[in-house]
């Protein structure tokens, strides 16, 4: 695929379904940020924005971002009829070009999958760099396909969480690794199927 086809492929995604009422927060998001003091998010490929509402309710402010205007336009109104517009910034970046500006306390990228060409360590090293002191960056990738994922190639090889750590080659002086397995969860797809799916989480904090 032509990478000038990826803002239309994602808005293709979002425009083919009904705009969500109500996301639901991915559990990695809720088990990892449960117990976190709220302050400044930043979301990663927000799609429906199930993630930046949950963490707009609990009180933190979110800057949130994809590609897709479509999904940016959906969650800007979806955040102000839950009354949290006031906390939500949803702004369009596509990230093999441009990163959100500011210092968060957490950065969120959950299955930051694409079939185009994404530089994925340039833009999670981005996202380590603009973690405030003490702040963490949660990777949650696909570790495994679930039937109804748009992408059902069978050779595609997910890194593990240490690989994608790697990739990122962040200083151990600065970020430290707090968490990197594979958990498995049931997953329910869009038609209410569901499927036993693996994650590949990574956590990140950074330090000084
Ligand atoms: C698999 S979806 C995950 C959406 C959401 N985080 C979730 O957990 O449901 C991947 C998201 O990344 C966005 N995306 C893909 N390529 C991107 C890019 N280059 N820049 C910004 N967002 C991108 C897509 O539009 C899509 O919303």
């Amino acid at each position: 695929m032509s990478d000038t086809d990826a803002a239309t492929f994602w808005d293709g995604v979002y425009a083919a379904r009904s705009a969500a009422v109500d996301p639901r927060p991915n559990v990695r998001l809720t088990e990892t940020v449960t117990d976190l003091p709220p302050g400044g998010a930043l979301d990663l490929g927000c799609g429906d924005g199930g993630d930046t509402l949950w963490l707009a309710r609990r009180g933190w402010h979110v800057t949130a971002t994809d590609i897709s205007a479509t999904a940016v336009e959906r969650l800007t109104a979806l955040a102000r009829s839950h009354g949290v517009g006031d906390r939500v910034t949803a702004v369009r970046h596509d990230l093999r070009e441009s990163f959100p500006r500011g210092g968060f306390d957490l950065v969120s990228a959950h299955y930051l999958h694409t079939p185009f060409d994404l530089d994925r360590a340039a833009v999670l090293r981005s996202a380590a760099h603009a973690l405030r002191p003490d702040g963490r960056l949660l990777v949650v990738d696909h570790g495994s396909t679930a039937p109804w994922s748009w992408n059902q190639d069978a050779d595609t090889r997910y890194p593990s969480p240490r690989e994608v750590a790697t990739g990122i080659d962040l200083d151990t002086s600065t970020w430290t690794v707090e968490r990197a397995d594979a958990p498995r969860r049931t997953a329910t797809g869009p038609d209410g199927r569901t499927a036993e799916v693996t994650d590949h989480v990574l956590l990140i904090r950074r330090t000084a």
